[in-house]
């Protein structure tokens, strides 16, 4: 058995846990179908699929998951366990949040991109037409079980990539010897992607949620790439060309960096290290003018604007991050 499956069973019987369901992603229970088969020898245990990808980040998703709650009588006392990357658990977490008020909630990631951001912090959330995020809440997990690395050897290059592109902002916001030894990986596969890298990451998320719980300051800081990133995502989409979500973080990470250089306000040097990482492990598009342009329209309606200004996050250096400013 996993040693991470050794802990949640432990969490699970110092809760005095009886009822457990578990909402799988549909892709990760067809990989891992016997996964938590252990947990049915100690509780009683039932597992809802949920069909893979972003379309099912839905209220009616939701909807479906509580009717069936609710069908099996689940009362307060249930355990909901989301096992798959971030989708799950921003939809299962909202579950969670809202049966009966609120139960008790677990995730269990298994994309990278989910170990090192989407399962912790509690931002829970579904898409209400294609406004992601729209509807949802702040509400802490009771547990995230500690990454298993081996789920990374079935995740695609992309969504490798995704979760490398958020590993790349952690280490340009927190951290210089983590950004080193990014520098020294020659080529992005699971098996070089090391525990203590994704324990760092965590712990970097984990402190600025116990500073800023409800996301009210501090933790815009994790913003940083995301005013480009979440602009040039939303253009993609538009465009039937869809990128995964931390892939566009590290294109916008690159043309803010490029932005805070031009500003003065990150050195010249700092800006091509962070670019020449960037390059190494990503296509990057070049923005022309036209580009620019219709980025322009996804820009101003970003949630980091203030008074009409649009909002980015400010970094003087690698590890030496400054404010969350609008320009
Ligand atoms: N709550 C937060 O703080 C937060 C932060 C960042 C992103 N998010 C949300 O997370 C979602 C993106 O998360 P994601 O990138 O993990 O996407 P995802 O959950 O959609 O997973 C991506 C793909 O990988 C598959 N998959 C998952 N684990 C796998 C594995 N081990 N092997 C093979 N395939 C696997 C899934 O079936 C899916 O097809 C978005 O909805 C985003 O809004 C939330």
């Amino acid at each position: 058995m996993p040693e991470s499956l050794n802990v949640l069973i432990d969490f699970l019987r110092q809760q005095n846990a009886r009822q457990v369901v578990v909402l799988a992603d549909a892709n990760v229970q067809a990989l891992y179908p016997h996964y938590l088969s252990p947990l049915a020898s100690f509780f009683d245990c039932h597992t809802m699929v949920v069909p893979a990808g972003e379309d099912s980040k839905t209220l009616g998703q939701a909807e479906k998951i509580w009717h069936e709650l609710l069908d099996k009588q689940y009362d307060k006392n249930v355990v909901v366990i989301n096992f798959g990357g971030g989708m799950v658990c921003d939809l299962g977490g909202f579950v969670a949040a809202t049966y009966k008020r609120g139960v008790r909630c677990v995730n269990i990631p298994t994309t990278l991109l989910a170990m090192i951001d989407a399962a912790i912090g509690g931002k829970t959330a579904v898409n209400v037409e294609h406004v992601k995020n729209a509807v949802g809440l702040i509400r802490q997990p009771d547990f995230v079980v500690p990454a298993d690395l081996s789920f990374l050897q079935t995740l695609s290059t992309d969504e490798l990539q995704s979760g490398f592109g958020e590993m790349i902002k952690y280490a340009v916001l927190f951290s210089a010897p983590l950004f080193e030894e990014l520098e020294e990986m020659d080529v992005l596969r699971p098996e070089r992607i090391r525990s203590e890298w994704v324990r760092k990451c965590v712990g970097f998320k984990e402190s600025l949620v116990a500073i800023d719980p409800n996301d009210l300051r501090e933790r815009h800081l994790l913003n940083f790439g995301h005013t480009y990133g979440h602009a040039w995502e939303s253009l993609c989409a538009a465009q039937g060309n869809p990128v995964p979500h931390g892939v566009a973080v590290a294109i916008g990470m690159l043309y803010e960096s490029r932005r805070l250089s031009r500003n003065g306000i990150m050195s010249h040097e700092t800006c091509e290290k962070i670019e020449c990482l960037i390059r190494w492990h990503f296509d990057v598009p070049e923005w022309d003018e036209q580009i620019v342009s219709l980025l322009q329209s996804y820009l101003v309606q970003d949630k980091k604007n203030q008074a009409g200004e649009v909002g980015f996050v400010e970094i003087a250096g690698i590890g030496n991050f400054r404010t969350f400013a609008s320009s």
